[in-house]
């Protein structure tokens, strides 16, 4: 009887959803990592549920001489390290092998992408020669090269309609400060229109993440007490257990403020903390989360070490294995300057936020991996309880944990059982597991099928990259030629630096160690 119920109340948005459509999806960058470990897995398992469209193709396009069917076996071997269901069934891979070629190719020949037209353009069904998504998964300094190229051979038209549509989708980092990224937008819509454009934050992808939204939006209890009234401080920590390992030559140019902080952490922070869009289409939403990046106050130069903490990590245990400094990691200068973790603290001045600290934190190395915002409410006045209890009595938090063991959860006090007088914080959980089974797709998975049915709300708009650029820029010119010092390292396997505590501390705050919900 209750199960009928809730099948009534589930309300399905997917009538809104735009359908995919038949598509070539050209991969530059082939036989490069994120292909094998995300891309192939990811369309492989929209393959297996029926989700690709029909027709449907992929052409990988890369400067090693390899056949198809060469092509196909690493992609295979590949799949069955990364794949996140096992084991990959042979007769399957082998229908949706079907669909997969290679195409040999330099993007700095013209004549390489005369070669990928015709391809392109042999297809049985000609709506595959016509729509078609190029998927750049190569290098920022590439981008150019391959877009121009592109539109040199009229694979690319700039918002074509008369024959099909043709879409680019661009991997992070989208440029390394505002300057360039402004400039890299400025290329790129010489050869497509923005509505072409999809730049990808594959954290909008996470299940966890696009459900910030409906939690908000469609639940009356929380967002009325969304704001500062009710809400002490917000916490964001994205926490990784692993250190930069082999992306050393990469990380040496990002560091964590670029690698995730930039993107990422405040992505997740302006799903939190928008306005109520007007409509569930994308310009309306991604014009809501421009409006409160456009809304955070800008860290003064002469304010970053006092609002910024960075740290980078020395050698350290962490789960009973010794790590090496991120000064040994290869590929990583043994005088490096570059930051492994970053905790800060934002302020948003607008009419709900105005006050409330929003605290952010990521790094490599630290104890567990976890991701999660944790809204800290305002305690109840010292009266009653809270008159006794004082400092003991615990204010109440509402934890979204977006990774692993994703689930919301509410913490209140409650009276321990029995004759003395004991108050205890007590929790409400939900698991997505318990609640919906262990699925779990893939981030990639989503934004492949959106991209394919040209549904942006899931990709940054030009204007929320430069203005989550204008955050972060002022902090790297702060750093920028000042060399670490003793007290922003910390040890593998640690918080942070202690000023990372310190920071927080300034308020009477303190972070929260990210838990498992259970
Ligand atoms: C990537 C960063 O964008 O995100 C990596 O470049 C980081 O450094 C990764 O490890 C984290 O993603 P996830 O999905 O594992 O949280």
């Amino acid at each position: 009887m209750n199960d009928d119920l809730d099948e009534l109340l589930t309300c399905r948005l997917d009538k809104r959803r735009k359908q995919v459509e038949p598509v070539t999806l050209v991969i530059f960058g082939a036989s490069g990592d994120l292909t094998r470990r995300k891309l192939i897995p990811a369309l492989y398992h929209l393959y297996l549920e029926g989700q690709l469209p029909e027709p449907f193709r992929i052409i990988g396009f890369s400067r090693r001489e390899k056949t198809d069917e060469i092509w196909r076996q690493e992609l295979l071997q590949s799949l069955q390290e990364f794949s996140r269901t096992q084991p990959v069934e042979l007769s399957n891979w082998e229908k949706f092998a079907g669909c997969i070629s290679y195409q040999r190719g330099d993007i700095t020949q013209d004549s390489d992408f005369k070669r990928l037209k015709q391809r392109v353009r042999e297809a049985e069904q000609s709506v595959l020669a016509h729509q078609l998504l190029f998927y750049l998964a190569i290098s920022p300094s590439q981008f150019m090269h391959t877009v121009s190229a592109l539109s040199r051979v009229g694979l690319l038209k700039h918002q074509t309609q008369e024959h099909g549509w043709q879409r680019v989708v661009v991997e992070k980092p989208f440029g390394h400060d505002g300057p360039s990224a402004q400039s890299l937008n400025d290329s790129l819509i010489a050869f497509a229109h923005e509505k072409q454009i999809y730049r990808i934050d594959h954290y909008l992808g996470k299940e966890t993440v696009q459900n910030i939204l409906v939690f908000r939006f469609s639940n009356a209890i929380f967002e009325t007490l969304w704001n500062r009234r009710s809400i002490d401080h917000i916490q964001i920590t994205v926490s990784e257990s692993l250190g930069v390992g082999t992306r050393g030559g990469y990380y040496e140019e990002s560091g964590a403020l670029r690698d995730m902080v930039q993107n990422h952490l405040l992505q997740v922070l302006s799903l939190i903390a928008m306005e109520p869009p007007g409509s569930l289409e994308d310009e309306s939403i991604r014009d809501e989360k421009v409006k409160l990046l456009r809304s955070i106050r800008l860290i003064d130069p002469s304010d970053v070490f006092e609002q910024v903490v960075r740290g980078q990590y020395f050698a350290g245990q962490l789960h009973g294995k010794t790590c090496p400094a991120y000064r040994q990691e290869s590929n990583v200068s043994p005088t490096s300057n570059v930051e492994t973790f970053v905790a800060m603290r934002l302020l948003i001045d607008n009419w709900r936020w105005a006050g409330v600290p929003f605290y952010l934190r990521t790094g490599k190395n630290l104890p567990l991996s976890a991701s999660e915002v944790r809204i800290q409410f305002r305690p109840v006045p010292n009266v009653l309880f809270a008159a006794q209890c004082g400092q003991q009595l615990d204010a109440n938090a509402l934890t979204l944990r977006l990774q692993p063991d994703e689930g919301i959860h509410l913490r209140f006090n409650g009276k321990v059982p029995g004759n003395s007088a004991e108050l205890k914080p007590v929790k409400m959980a939900f698991h997505y597991d318990a609640e919906f089974g262990a699925y779990t797709p893939e981030a990639y998975e989503r934004l492949l099928l959106e991209a394919m049915a040209g549904d942006a709300t899931l990709f940054i708009r030009r204007d929320e990259v430069e203005a989550a650029w204008k955050i972060v820029d002022p902090i790297r010119e702060a750093w920028q030629g000042r060399d670490l010092t003793n007290k922003e390292f910390y040890s593998a396997g640690t918080w942070g630096p202690e000023a990372s505590h310190a920071l927080l501390a300034q308020n009477q705050h303190a972070w929260r160690t990210p838990l498992s919900i259970s």
